[in-house]
């Protein structure tokens, strides 16, 4: 196995969750620099990495670019675009922060320049490479329930410690509200259970939050196989207790997944702990069947992995340009619609 060069592009809020799968995938990979136009918080990831060796700080991305094999991307939503060219261009693979891009043009762009540099483009939609979400998944498709004819998802988070002001409150950097930037995480789990999606639409209001689109937003889709889904979402949570909740209804039973953070998660970041359960509630039973429990939290070890796994082998990962276009599209259209209908 290779070691990779790698640099990290963007050094805030999200950074440190990468370092620590950086630094338990050493053996795979050397960070060769940080870059953050704020240079203390480049200094500060850099000096966070389990390395002996000397990690370079740049205040611009570019001036690395020929010294590495591959980026993580962890900027604004507007700078995907760019930044992922440039490093595309520079013959680096990359891995990139969701969301993908802001437009369906852009996240085109992106594929195509991939695909011609044959370099692997990894969207980091991070709920795929959890124990948790496998486990749900893994109960849902065993047809031990029967057939899954509805799922339903609410994620119930307080940001007001996190949208305080700059590129996440305006809809031009953020790209849209709450639906755009995070609803995509359940969306991307559902996605991944009941396949393509037929029709979508959702609508959206302003509970608090000092940003220019919706930081409360609901949605309805109907998938192509004819299952039904919903997700419900808010930023602006008085009393926030999980992060995520996905319910799917089976013939037969309700299979739940819940990812609770037990702390602060906007203020203790990386050091705030979690629970993650699989639950399963069968017809005609007062009691739930534990499947899975642990402390998983947001530990992006597994997905970290998968992208130099991609790079060993040259697969494509689970989570390529293919799969975040779709799910993009599928935000975009549901803003769309809204967008006409006076919704959001
Ligand atoms: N997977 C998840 O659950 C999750 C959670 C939070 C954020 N994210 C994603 O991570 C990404 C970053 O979000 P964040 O919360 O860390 O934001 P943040 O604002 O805390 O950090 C972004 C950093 O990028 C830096 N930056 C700005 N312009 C830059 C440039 N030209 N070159 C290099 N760095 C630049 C900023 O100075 C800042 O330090 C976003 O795509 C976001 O959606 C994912």
């Amino acid at each position: 196995m290779s070691k990779y060069r790698l640099g990290i592009i963007g050094c805030g809020w999200i950074a440190p969750f990468h370092v620590q799968a950086l630094n338990r995938l050493a053996d795979r990979v050397e960070v060769v620099w940080t870059a953050d136009p704020d240079l203390e918080r480049a200094e500060s990831i850099a000096t966070s990495l389990d390395t002996s060796a000397a990690v370079e700080v740049l205040a611009d991305y570019r001036a690395g670019l020929d010294r590495v094999d591959a980026v993580s991307i962890l900027a604004p939503h507007h700078l995907h675009h760019p930044i992922t060219l440039d490093a595309l261009r520079a013959d680096c693979h990359v891995l990139l922060e969701k969301p993908f891009a802001l437009t369906l043009d852009e996240a085109d762009e992106m594929i195509a320049e991939a695909e011609k540099r044959e370099k692997t483009l990894m969207i980091a939609l991070p709920h795929r490479y959890r124990l948790s979400t496998q486990g749900f998944k893994r109960a849902v498709d065993s047809g031990d329930y029967g057939r899954l004819f509805m799922l339903d998802a609410f994620m119930d988070e307080d940001q007001r410690n996190y949208v305080t002001g700059g590129w996440f409150v305006k809809k031009a950097t953020l790209g849209g509200g709450v639906f755009f930037s995070a609803s995509a995480h359940m969306l991307d789990v559902m996605l991944w259970i009941a396949g393509e999606v037929g029709t979508v639409s959702m609508v959206g209001t302003h509970g608090g939050l000092p940003m220019e689109g919706e930081d409360t937003a609901i949605s309805i889709i109907k998938f192509k196989n004819g299952v039904v889904g919903t997700t419900r979402h808010t930023w602006f949570s008085p009393n926030p207790r999980i992060w995520y909740t996905v319910r799917a209804f089976c013939e037969r039973a309700v299979i739940t997944l819940e990812v609770n953070p037990l702390g602060n998660l906007a203020l203790e970041g990386l050091y705030c702990p979690w629970v993650s359960r699989v639950s399963v509630a069968e017809a005609g039973s007062d009691q739930e069947t534990l499947v899975h429990e642990s402390d998983e939290g947001l530990d992006l070890t597994e997905e970290v992995r998968h992208f130099f796994d991609c790079l060993d082998s040259g697969a494509r990962p689970q989570t390529d340009g293919r799969v975040a276009r779709e799910l993009m599209k599928v935000v975009l259209d549901a803003y769309r619609e809204a967008e006409i209908k006076g919704a959001n």
